[in-house]
């Protein structure tokens, strides 16, 4: 018998990248996660479509805002919520992996929300187990929920997403937000530059579809969206930049560089911020300028909004089968 059940306005079994999703897919969870936002600021913040679900964060890198985001949507939807930290050491890494993953499998989770420092692994994993699996950050390659956040961040103060210019700045090559933000930006229609020393961009960058700087006032002229990133030294083999000081002189995000964008640009960070590194800390805590806290705020309700779609899938599959 064919379902009865609407076809899903998301019809993936997992979220493991902004890669591949269509403009529409995107849209459909700003929209949901939006719905989520007064919820979170009410003093009640708890609703039940998650009732019974089982969500298992396995986090095989060091996180506190990642991991807390997911965990607080998970519990905001009345879903149960299991933390795995777990140590991850190059030595026994395919096997740690599918391990874990098995073992967990084992135990019937609804949505496992998986971090790890290798590329690919996040994907890896999906294919072994029964569940849903949404990538909280593999390597360099993709974090697809920290694009969703932005991206709803940048729609609810600039009404769209379509035609801005957005300069993504600093740490490009180590980036997995940018690669997700570069996808997920274009997907969109809006004009993606990238602004970085050449030690910090990966080679062929322009295939990815943005316009590539090497100078912060030609990068940032008349952009509405300037977006740091940083430095991330832990992913780094060797000297990328000379010096954090004339690393900040000539990169750094201050007053003086941002007068160029438009003037009423607006400033994100995925976080964790090297205050006087890639930003100076006046520019980190203006409350007109930077949404830094708004991205953090808008983390939840994506958050919220990817564990629901999904959970609805599992349960289409399960009234389907
Ligand atoms: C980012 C990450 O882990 O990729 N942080 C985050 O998820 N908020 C960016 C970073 O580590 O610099």
């Amino acid at each position: 018998m064919p379902s009865a059940l609407p076809p899903s306005r998301f019809p993936h079994r997992h979220l493991l990248g902004i890669e591949g999703l269509t403009a529409g897919e995107i849209t459909h969870l700003m929209d949901r996660a939006e719905s989520f936002v007064a919820q979170n600021q009410a003093a009640d913040k708890k609703s039940g479509s998650l009732r019974g679900r089982t969500i298992i964060n396995l986090f095989f890198e060091s996180s506190t805002r990642t991991r807390t985001s997911f965990e607080l949507a998970g519990k905001r939807l009345g879903g149960d919520v299991i933390n795995m930290s777990v140590e991850y050491s190059a030595m026994k890494k395919g096997e740690t992996l599918i391990d874990t993953a098995m073992t967990l499998n084992a135990m019937n989770p609804d949505v496992l929300c998986v971090r790890h420092p290798e590329s690919g692994a996040v994907k890896l994993l999906s294919d072994k187990v029964n569940c849903a699996v949404v990538n909280a950050g593999d390597g360099t390659h993709e974090h697809p929920t920290q694009a969703l956040l932005d991206a709803l961040t940048i729609r609810r103060r600039k009404g769209r997403l379509q035609g801005l210019v957005v300069a993504i700045c600093g740490d490009v090559l180590h980036s997995r937000v940018a690669r997700s933000n570069i996808a997920l930006l274009n997907t969109m229609g809006a004009r993606v530059r990238v602004v970085a020393p050449r030690t910090l961009l990966p080679a062929a960058i322009e295939r990815l579809g943005v316009a590539v700087f090497h100078d912060m006032r030609a990068g940032l002229a008349d952009a509405d969206i300037v977006m740091m990133l940083r430095l991330q030294n832990e992913r780094m083999s060797g000297s990328f930049v000379p010096s954090v000081r004339e690393y900040f002189h000539f990169f750094g995000l201050d007053y003086a560089k941002l007068a160029v964008a438009k003037a009423d640009a607006l400033i994100m960070h995925p976080g964790p911020m090297n205050r006087g590194v890639e930003i100076d800390s006046e520019v980190a805590d203006d409350i007109d300028r930077s949404l830094i806290r708004q991205q953090v705020e808008m983390g939840v309700a994506v958050r919220m909004a990817c564990l629901e779609v999904l959970a609805e899938n599992l349960a289409g599959r399960n009234e389907a089968a």
